[in-house]
């Protein structure tokens, strides 16, 4: 192994991966490029030299100095083959792919169908990688939404309000629930879980006659949109509702410290791992060791225990 590429997608976190993955690298004696914009970086050639210098002062900035795209080419088989023309043309010996299951759904491509060596640093807000305890950003998405929440709380408790706060989650309900037990708040819907609209309004329209009448309640994107639902419970209850999207807010942003530790070591072993002639997986620490999954397996849904999450926060309120 002479020479590696490393390709991103965005969230916090990302910068401090390429940061040690191309420092590991220059310190086993590997050359390094960047692949810019994505997947559509690889179809079009272009890849860029990084060395020890080109990642300084990159460990607390958000996003991907790599820049980024959900490439739509990437999908047909003929995009496929010019993405290998051209590693093979730059003489890549392999690629470190950061991201989440659609990044990693194309890294597994490049390895199982035209053998590239591929190694995946699971990076994603929504969580949302099999056998990965914590993705790449995940930790920062959710500090930041909460950051958010504790200050709508602030007016919510006091003007007695009841507030509709919508959160990222296609897919997925991990920001959320985790967003809901962390923030104290009264409910949570999210895309795994069928959820009673009247049933929440009634215990609104009790709470309210007992004198409790301020509600934090998150809604996942992929559930509902967090205007339908306070329109709702305002019809049903009569009482009057605020919302807030918190939107891309939570991908962007200087990630934590847990977040830049995640990336410091999640990109040396990665890198370790390509030496050591590994391909096809991605490298996650669980009970703090470091594993390497199956990209096959990485990629399948993940189920989040949502229902412990949900009757922990309904208990606490
Ligand atoms: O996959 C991460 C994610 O942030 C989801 O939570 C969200 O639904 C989606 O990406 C938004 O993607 P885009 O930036 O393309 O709108």
């Amino acid at each position: 192994m002479n020479k590696i590429a490393v390709l991103t997608r965005d969230c916090a976190g990302v910068n401090a991966a390429i940061r040690s993955v191309v420092r590991t690298a220059i310190n086993y004696n590997l050359e390094v490029v960047g692949v810019e914009k994505g997947y559509d970086g690889l179809i079009d050639e272009r890849f860029i030299p990084l060395n020890r210098r080109s990642v300084s002062g990159i460990i607390n900035k958000g996003g991907t100095i790599l820049k980024t795209s959900r490439s739509e080419r990437f999908f047909s088989e003929e995009y496929q083959r010019k993405a290998v023309e051209n590693i093979k043309k730059n003489n890549i010996d392999g690629l470190i792919i950061i991201g989440g299951n659609g990044s990693l759904t194309g890294a597994h491509i490049l390895a199982s169908k035209y053998n590239i060596p591929i190694v995946g640093i699971p990076a994603t807000i929504d969580n949302d990688v099999t056998g990965v305890d914590l993705t790449l950003g995940a930790d920062t998405a959710v500090n930041v939404a909460l950051d958010a929440l504790d200050k709508i709380r602030d007016t919510a408790t006091s003007l007695e309000r009841i507030f509709v706060i919508e959160v990222m989650g296609r897919k997925c309900g991990y920001i959320a629930v985790e967003l809901a037990l962390a923030g104290g708040c009264e409910e949570v819907l999210v895309p795994e879980m069928e959820f009673d609209i009247d049933l929440m309004c009634d215990e609104i329209k009790k709470g309210n006659q007992n004198g409790k009448i301020s509600w934090i309640i998150i809604v996942a994107e992929g559930k509902a949109k967090a205007s339908d639902i306070a329109q709702l419970i305002t019809d049903k209850t009569g009482l009057e509702t605020r919302v807030a999207v918190l939107g891309h807010i939570q991908r962007g942003g200087k990630p934590t410290s847990k977040d830049r530790i995640i990336a410091a070591r999640l990109g040396y072993h990665a890198v370790k791992a390509l030496i050591d002639n590994k391909s096809d997986i991605c490298v996650s620490i669980k009970n703090e060791n470091i594993y390497y999954i199956d990209l096959s397996m990485a990629i399948e849904k993940k189920n989040i225990d949502i229902d412990s999450y949900y009757k922990l926060i309904k208990m606490l309120t």
